[in-house]
C-alpha cells in the first residue's frame, strides 16, 4: 500500500467548454495529447515489463533456483532502468507545465486558477508515487524478494491509475483553453 495521500477525483473543478475554436487554436491542445500518449504508451511498456518479471519470479519458484534467480534479477533490472528513465519523462514534462504553463492558465480566469492550481496538487502526488516506486525498484534490485516486486507492482498500479486519470482530466480541462488563450505548449 502507498503511503502518499491520494486525492478524490470527485473534488476536480468542473472543465470549462470552448466553442469555435479554429484549426490553429486546436494545436496546441493536441500537442498536449501527443506528448501525454506518449506517456501512455510508456505505462503500456512498464506493465508489460512487471508482468514479465512477475513471470519470471514463478519461474524461478519452479525450475533450478539459480537460473531463475538470474531471470529474475534480469527482468527487475531492464524494469528499473526503463522506469528510472520514463520517471524523468513525466518529471520533466510536469515540471514545465508547472513553470510555463499553468501560472499563465491561472491568470486568464478563476476558473483556470482553479484547474491550475488542482492540477498542480495532482502532480505532487504523481511526483510522490514516481519517488515511491523508484525506491521500491532500487530495493528490489539490491533484494529481489517476492514481497519487494509486490510492493513496486503496487506502487506501479497506483501511480497508472493516478497518472492515466491526471492525463484524461488536463486535456478535457486545459486542451482548448490553451488554444483558446493563445498559450503554446
Ligand atoms: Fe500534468
Ligand atoms: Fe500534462
Amino acid at each position: 500500500m502507498t503511503t502518499i495521500t491520494l486525492l478524490d477525483d470527485r473534488t476536480r473543478p468542473p472543465t470549462p467548454k470552448f466553442e469555435g475554436l479554429t484549426h490553429s487554436q486546436k494545436l496546441p491542445g493536441e500537442h498536449l495529447r501527443m506528448i501525454h500518449d506518449h506517456l501512455r504508451q510508456n505505462m503500456d511498456v512498464l506493465a508489460r515489463l512487471i508482468e514479465r518479471a512477475g513471470q519470471g519470479q514463478t519461474t524461478a519458484d519452479e525450475v533450478a533456483r539459480e537460473t531463475g534467480q538470474l531471470t529474475m534479477v534480469a527482468n527487475y533490472r531492464r524494469f528499473g532502468t526503463l522506469c528510472g528513465q520514463y520517471c524523468m519523462f513525466v518529471e520533466a514534462h510536469h515540471g514545465i507545465e508547472d513553470a510555463a504553463i499553468f501560472p499563465r492558465l491561472a491568470d486568464r480566469s478563476p476558473v483556470m486558477k482553479a484547474i491550475s492550481e488542482r492540477l498542480q496538487a495532482e502532480h505532487v502526488v504523481v511526483h510522490g508515487l514516481l519517488e515511491e516506486l523508484v525506491d521500491a525498484l532500487n530495493t528490489l534490485v539490491s533484494d529481489p524478494a517476492e514481497a519487494h516486486f509486490a510492493a513496486a507492482r503496487d506502487t506501479y498500479e497506483t501511480l497508472a491509475r493516478v497518472l492515466l486519470s491526471h492525463l484524461g482530466y488536463e486535456e478535457e480541462a486545459i486542451g482548448d483553453a490553451l488554444g483558446h488563450y493563445g498559450i503554446g505548449v
